[in-house]
């Protein structure tokens, strides 16, 4: 069987991709935020996955707000990155992880949740940027990819109870699959960060800190916050932060927190990273 070897949470700021394409990860104003990820990079490397599942929001590139599926899956082999406006990044295509995801997207509907299927997708920072994070810029991919996409974008977002229910299906799915696969869980996006309106710039330190602890030792207090408490305490776009409780749900009650970075401000967000093995 299938079976999670680890569950990670990271940033996905487009600046970060931007500040690897320049060159400009060892500058005064980079370094800091890249250094913390060594140690992430590094057990990736020990960890030798063969399916990274990334759970991220697209940000306007592959879903507009004129059409916004709650959940989706990717179900497809191959997936380009997104051109986000300056023309598709230089980094390789993702070989999707098919055959695992057409069976999670069968557990969950069988589960009662609702997905949209997409054979035929292209991939935005918020997926590219945590590969690139944790597997650096090499030629191919060493993992296949299995693409989760929450709407964290445009209300009404799901509920944290949702996103954690989802978690708990994802690792039935992974247990029940008839493989020997080793699979990373990737919960991506904020830290603390608002973009927009009379709060664009709001970053919450001591919240953040409380997070990258709390994720690993106490998430029920964050599966119990409501979707307005996101907002309240993490921004508007900080909310991004209940894809982090899908992975969270799909690890075991007690983990190991193994690494963990913080770095404010990068862009305009809170930065944070941690690595989560089942204890
Ligand atoms: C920015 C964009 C994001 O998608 C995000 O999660 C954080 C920050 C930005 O444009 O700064
Ligand atoms: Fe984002």
């Amino acid at each position: 069987m299938a079976h999670i070897i680890g569950g990670l949470g990271t940033s996905h700021v487009p600046s970060i991709g931007v500040a690897i394409d320049k060159g400009l990860t060892g500058t005064p104003d980079w370094k800091p935020f890249f250094d913390g990820y060594d140690a992430g990079k590094a057990w990736m490397r020990a960890a030798k996955p063969d399916v990274a599942v990334v759970i991220f929001n697209d940000h306007g590139n592959s879903f507009f707000l004129d059409r916004v599926p709650t959940f989706a899956i990717g179900v497809a082999d191959r997936y380009r990155p997104a051109d986000e406006g300056w023309g598709p990044r230089a980094v390789p295509d993702f070989e999707g992880a098919a055959d695992l995801a057409w069976h999670f997207a069968d557990r969950l509907v069988e589960s009662h949740f609702d997905p949209m299927i997409c054979r035929e997708i292209d991939v935005d920072h918020g997926l590219q940027v945590p590969m690139e994070l944790f597997f650096g810029r090499p030629e191919a991919w060493p993992v296949k990819v299995l693409p989760i996409w929450v709407n964290t974008i445009q209300y009404p977002i799901p509920t944290p109870q949702r996103c954690w229910e989802m978690g708990r299906v994802l690792r039935e799915a992974i247990e029940s699959f008839p493989g020997g696969e080793r699979v990373v869980i990737m919960g991506t996006g904020g830290l603390s960060h608002q973009l927009q309106g009379r709060r664009a710039g709001f970053l919450n330190r001591e919240a953040d800190l409380a997070w990258l602890d709390g994720i690993a030792a106490d998430p029920e207090r964050y599966r119990a916050m409501s979707r307005e408490d996101y907002v309240e305490m993490f921004g508007s776009e900080g909310a991004e932060l209940i894809m982090w409780l899908v992975m969270r749900a799909a690890m075991n009650p007690q983990v190991d927190l193994v690494h963990k970075h913080y770095h404010a401000p990068a862009s305009m967000t809170g930065a944070g990273m941690v690595v989560l093995e089942n204890a």
